[in-house]
């Protein structure tokens, strides 16, 4: 079967960094791109995070119906294209309700950030006054700056919602250095990222604190999602016996030892329903790193990623090919003025506060 190139045509150039797909390489099993249309330029992705330092509040959810209740104000044509919600306890103990949302271009977001009233409320808010921290992680990358991949063409799941239609079986997945391939600015660009201080800032309190957080060269985000609601009981038990196990070592590896690999903030996220609030079959893991050759070089070489890899590889077996897990991840490499990062009451290790 013909392969389709990772990269949309439009953003194909002449390389001058090449790719590592090795010769007449056939991916195990396949994989999708979303293809977005040609006046996609830029997109946005936003974290939107309230954080409850001692656990869970007893009444759920309040503080992330305010962060989304600005989602329905402002003209329509502005406001989010997808949001998702969702949850978790940190290795601080605080809980943190987050919405992932996600505009398509930075144009869109301004004008939405003005004109829902989000931007008022947000200067308003006075860390001495608040019961519990509120954070923003906003992420601008132009498209060349962005890449998705999915197991499946069916299901959409992120920036997919703005997608124009889905690719065909790609080539670029499944050997080390396949991220790098589909994306369009590692063409013709190393995005070397500068290496973390993970000592910065961390005698200070932020919890009385409204700190801004500058932008890093390079920094590299990703999402990784996992959705095991579309599988059958058989593999669904499979998935949650030997997969979610490790998963969830590899996940912790990062959060509590990031600083060994680069990572500055992980945080493995229980998706929540957006109607009632309850979980779902599905998580993701939101990372940062210092520069994509760390991200690289954790998932090549660090036994938790190489046992995640290598168990995904038996399951599939397991299952003679027949997988009904679905897998997604997008990753961005953000230059300095692409990254909007301001906290509000939180502790010291929340998102990029952890490497100042
Ligand atoms: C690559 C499995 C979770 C980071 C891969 C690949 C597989 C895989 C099969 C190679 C496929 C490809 O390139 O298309 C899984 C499974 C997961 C999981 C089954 C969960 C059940 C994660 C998480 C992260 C992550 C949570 C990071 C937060 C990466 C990266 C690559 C990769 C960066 C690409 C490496 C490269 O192309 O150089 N994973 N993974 N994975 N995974 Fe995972």
């Amino acid at each position: 079967m013909a392969l389709e190139c990772g990269i949309a045509s439009h953003l194909v150039c002449e390389r001058t960094l090449p790719a590592k797909t090795p010769a007449d390489y056939q991916p195990p099993f396949p994989a999708y791109v979303a293809r977005f249309p040609a006046d996609l330029k830029d997109l946005v992705m936003a974290v939107l995070g309230a954080q409850h330092s001692n656990g869970q509040p007893t009444e759920l959810n309040i503080a992330r119906s305010k962060l989304t209740s600005f989602f329905d104000k402002g003209p329509v044509h502005c406001r989010p294209e997808y949001q998702q919600p969702s949850c978790l306890t940190d290795n601080s103990g605080a809980y943190n309700e987050v919405v992932v949302a996600y505009w398509r271009s930075k144009a869109h977001y301004t004008e939405w950030y003005a004109a829902s009233g989000f931007d008022h409320w947000w200067r308003g808010l006075d860390p001495q006054n608040e019961d519990h921290g509120w954070f923003l992680e906003v992420f601008f990358p132009p498209v060349n700056r962005f890449e998705t991949v999915f197991s499946n063409n069916v299901v959409p799941e992120g920036a997919a919602h703005m997608r124009e239609c889905v690719s065909g079986e790609i080539q670029e997945h499944v050997y080390w250095g396949s991220m790098r391939d589909r994306l369009p600015i590692a063409q013709t660009d190393t995005i070397e990222g500068v290496k973390a201080d993970f000592d910065g800032g961390h005698g200070e309190d932020s919890t009385s604190k409204r700190i801004r957080v500058q932008g890093r060269r390079n920094l590299t985000v990703i999402r990784s999602g996992q959705d095991w609601s579309n599988t059958t009981p058989v593999e669904r038990k499979l998935y949650l016996d030997t997969m979610h196990p490790v998963l969830i070592r590899g996940m912790d590896f990062l959060r509590d030892h990031g600083d060994e690999v680069g990572c500055i903030s992980c945080r493995f996220m229980d998706v929540l329903d957006p109607q009632g609030g309850s979980g779902t079959d599905k998580t993701f893991g939101l990372a940062y790193f210092d520069d994509l050759s760390s991200l690289e070089g954790w998932s090549k070489h660090h036994q938790t990623h190489l046992d995640i890899f290598g168990g995904f590889l038996k399951y599939a077996s397991k299952l003679q090919g027949d997988v009904s897990l679905r897998l997604f991840h997008e990753v961005l490499v953000l230059e300095a003025d692409q990254q909007y990062l301001e906290y509000i009451g939180c502790h010291n290790k929340t998102g990029m506060l952890a490497a100042r």
